[in-house]
C-alpha cells in the first residue's frame, strides 16, 4: 500500500528520495511523486511507476524532500490525486498514509473559507488545514491541524524555505532513520536500509521535527528523549542477490529461515519469564486471527494445536471477526501477520483486548503496530520479504506455531521427542524440495496453459490447498480455488474436464485412502491431475498425470514441504506467462485499509 519517504541532509534530495521509493515498490502502488525545497517548492508526480517518474522528472536541486507511492483509495490513480499534496499557496507539501475519515466535512468547511481543492483525495485537507494554522511555527501548525483530523495517518510535512521536516503518526507506521549529518523518514525500514540501520520508531500521538542534524520528538505537548533502535536486517537481505525475482530468492531462503526462526524461539524459551503468555497455551481456548496467507498458516496451526495440545482452536478471518456481534468467553488470541500492519488484523486485536482478552502477535516486523497492540510478540526471523506474495514469512509462521504446540504439548513425550528431531531436519527436507525445482518448473509449464485450476487436500493439507491456490492466482493470474477434497463433489465437479487441472496434496496419513478415491473420481471426469506425493509412491504415480515428489516427513509437517513445492509451481507458472511476479497488479504487501 502507500509508502512514505523523506530526506534531509547534505546530498541532493531527489535521487535519494527516488532510490528510497524504489525500495518501497514492493508495497504495491499505482502512482508516485516527490517534492523538494529548491527555489520554493518543486513537486513532480504522476500515475506511473517510480522508474518512469525518475526518467521524466526535471532535475531539481535542494537537499530536503519528501516522496510517496500511492495505492488509490479516495479517487482513482491520477497525476492530480498522487501525493505530495499542497496548500493554496503551494508552500506546504504533505505525504500521507492512512485514511482521514472526516475529510468531507473538513473539506466543506475549508472550501467555505476560500481554500481551493484540486484532487479527490482525503489527504488534501491536511496541507490546507496546516496552512490555516500556520503562523510561522510549522510543527505547531501541524499539531493544530491534527486536532481537527479523525482517522489514521502517518504524515511528513515540508515547507518552502525551511530546512525541516515535520512528522506525525496515528495508527499508521512511520520510522526515522538516523544518518551522519542526514536523516531519513519512511513508512517502512527497507526504504532507507542501505543508508542506515539506526532507527527511531514514532509512536502513536507523537510528532517530530527533523533537521539535518537533529531529531526532536514531542508527545502530548512535551519533548521526550527519542528511543533509538538498531535494525537487525541487512541491506543485502533486501536485494535480489542474483535471482531473477525476489519471490524466487525468498523461496530459496526458506531452509535458513526455518533455522533462524527456530533458533530465535528456543533462545527466547530459555529466558522466558513466568508471565510468558505462550505458557498459557493449553489453558484457555485459542482464537487465531489473520488475513491472506497468514490465515492459512493459522489454519495449519489449528490442526497442530488441537492435535498436540488438545485444546480447541478457532481461526477467523480478521475482517470477518470484526463484524461479529459477540465474542464468547475469554479466548487467548494469536494474531498472525507478517507485516504487522494489516488494518483488519490490528482492528481485531484491539477488539479482543478491549474485551479484556490477551493477544500474542506473530509478526516479522520489529516495531510494527501489531507488536505494539499485543500483550506479547513472537518474531518470525524471516528477514525482509519484498515479494508481495508471502512465502518465507508463511513458513516461518508455521515454525512458530509448531513450536508453540510442541512446547505446550500434552502428547506423549516419545512422540514429541521424535517430532523435535524431525523439526530440526526440516531445513534439509525443504532443501530436497528445492532440489526438485526443475521437475516442478516442467509441471508449471504445463499448468501455465490453463485458465482455471482446483487445489485439493484433506485434513492438515486442506490449508495447503488453499495456500497453493492463493499463490497461483496471486502471481500467475490463473483462476484457482482451494477445496477440501471431499467437498469437490458438491459443486466443483460441474467444472471438471480437460480444461480444468486439479492439483492434489496427498499425504501418507489417515486421509491417504480418501485422497486416492478423490483423485480417481477426478480422473474419471478427464481433469489432468498433478499430485504432490512422497517420493516413490507408486500408487499415486500410476493415478496422476504428473507427480511432484516431496520427501517423507511426519504428516504434521507435510504442509511445509508441500507448500514450498506449490510456491515453486506458482512461481514458474507465472514466469511462463510473463507476469510481473514480485508486484502483481492491484495487490499490496501490507494492506493498511479495511
Ligand atoms: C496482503 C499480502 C499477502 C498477505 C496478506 C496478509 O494481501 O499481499 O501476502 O498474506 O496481506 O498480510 P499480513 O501482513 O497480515 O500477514
Amino acid at each position: 500500500m502507500c509508502g512514505i519517504v523523506g530526506y534531509i541532509g547534505e546530498r541532493r534530495a531527489q535521487p535519494v528520495l527516488l532510490g528510497c521509493l524504489r525500495k518501497l515498490e514492493y508495497r504495491g502502488y499505482d502512482s508516485c511523486g516527490i517534492a523538494v525545497t529548491a527555489d520554493g517548492l518543486q513537486v513532480y508526480k504522476d500515475a506511473v511507476r517510480v522508474e518512469a517518474l525518475a526518467k521524466s522528472a526535471p532535475q531539481f536541486g535542494g537537499t530536503v524532500g519528501i516522496g510517496h507511492t500511492r495505492w488509490a483509495t479516495h479517487g482513482g490513480p491520477s497525476k492530480i490525486n498522487a501525493h505530495p499534496h499542497l496548500d493554496c499557496a503551494g508552500r506546504i507539501a504533505v505525504v500521507h498514509n492512512g485514511v482521514i475519515t472526516n475529510f468531507r466535512e473538513l473539506r466543506r468547511k475549508l472550501a467555505a473559507e476560500g481554500h481551493i481543492f484540486l484532487s479527490e483525495t482525503d489527504t488534501e485537507v491536511i496541507p490546507h488545514l496546516i496552512e490555516k494554522y500556520d503562523t510561522g511555527d510549522l510543527e505547531a501548525a501541524v499539531v493544530a491541524a491534527l486536532r481537527e483530523i479523525e482517522g489514521s495517518y502517518a504524515i511528513v510535512v515540508m515547507k518552502a524555505g525551511e530546512a525541516r521536516l515535520v512528522v506525525a503518526r496515528k495508527d499508521s507506521p512511520l520510522v526515522i532513520g538516523i544518518g551522519d549529518r542526514e536523516n531519513f523518514i519512511a513508512s517502512d525500514v527497507p526504504a532507507f536500509l542501505e543508508h542506515t540501520g539506526r532507527v527511531i520508531y514514532l509512536e502513536d500521538g507523537q510528532t517530530g521535527s527533523i533537521t539535518r542534524s537533529g531529531i526532536r520528538i514531542n508527545s502530548g505537548g512535551r519533548e521526550i528523549a527519542p528511543k533509538e533502535d538498531k535494525v537487525l536486517w541487512s541491506a543485502n537481505e533486501a536485494q535480489k542477490g542474483g535471482y531473477d525475482h525476489f519471490m524466487l530468492k525468498e523461496i530459496h531462503e526458506q531452509p535458513r529461515v526455518i533455522r533462524n526462526t527456530l533458533a530465535e524461539f528456543t533462545q527466547a524459551e530459555e529466558t522466558a519469564s513466568g508471565s510468558d503468555l505462550t505458557r498459557e497455551i493449553g489453558v484457555s481456548p485459542i482464537l487465531m486471527l489473520a488475513c491472506g496467507t497468514s490465515y492459512h498458516a493459522a489454519l495449519v496451526g489449528k490442526y497442530v494445536l488441537e492435535d498436540l495440545v488438545n485444546i480447541p482452536a478457532t481461526v477467523e478471518f480478521a475482517s470477518e471477526f470484526n463484524h461479529r456481534k459477540n465474542i464468547f468467553g475469554k479466548p487467548l488470541g494469536i494474531a498472525i501477520t507478517q507485516s504487522g500492519e494489516t488494518a483488519d488484523t490490528l482492528k481485531a486485536m484491539k477488539r479482543v483486548r478491549s474485551q479484556g482478552g490477551r493477544v500474542i502477535a506473530v509478526t516479522n516486523v520489529v516495531g510494527s503496530t501489531a507488536s505494539r497492540i499485543a500483550n506479547q510478540t513472537i518474531y518470525t526471523r524471516a528477514g525482509p520479504e519484498i515479494s508481495v506474495a508471502a512465502t518465507k514469512t508463511f513458513i516461518a509462521q508455521l515454525m512458530i506455531l509448531y513450536w508453540l504446540a510442541m512446547s505446550n504439548s500434552k502428547a506423549d513425550s516419545r512422540r514429541i521427542a521424535s517430532l523435535l528431531l524431525e523439526l530440526r531436519q526440516l531445513p534439509n527436507r525443504v532443501q530436497q524440495v528445492l532440489d526438485n525445482e526443475g521437475i516442478i518448473a516442467g509441471h508449471a509449464k504445463f499448468l501455465s496453459r490453463y485458465e482455471h485450476a482446483f487445489f485439493i487436500g484433506r485434513g492438515i493439507n486442506y490449508p495447503v490447498a488453499l495456500e497453493g491456490a492463493l499463490k497461483l492466482k496471486e502471481v500467475s493470474y490463473i483462476h484457482a480455488e482451494g477445496y477440501p477434497a471431499g467437498e469437490t463433489k458438491h459443486g466443483p465437479f460441474a467444472l471438471l474436464g480437460r480444461e480444468t487441472p486439479v492439483i492434489a496434496a496427498v499425504s501418507r496419513d489417515d486421509t491417504y485412502e480418501a485422497m486416492m478415491t478423490s483423485m480417481k473420481e477426478i480422473k474419471a471426469r478427464s481433469s489432468p491431475v498433478i499430485a504432490l506425493s512422497e517420493d516413490g509412491d507408486g500408487a499415486v504415480e500410476e493415478l496422476a498425470d504428473f507427480v511432484i515428489p516431496v520427501p517423507h516427513v511426519d504428516c504434521i509437517f507435510s504442509p511445509v514441504v508441500n507448500c514450498v513445492a506449490l510456491q515453486l509451481l506458482a512461481y514458474y507458472a507465472a514466469r511462463e506467462r510473463g507476469c510481473p511476479i514480485d508486484f502483481p497488479r492491484n495487490l499490496a504487501k501490507s494492506v493498511t485499509v479495511e
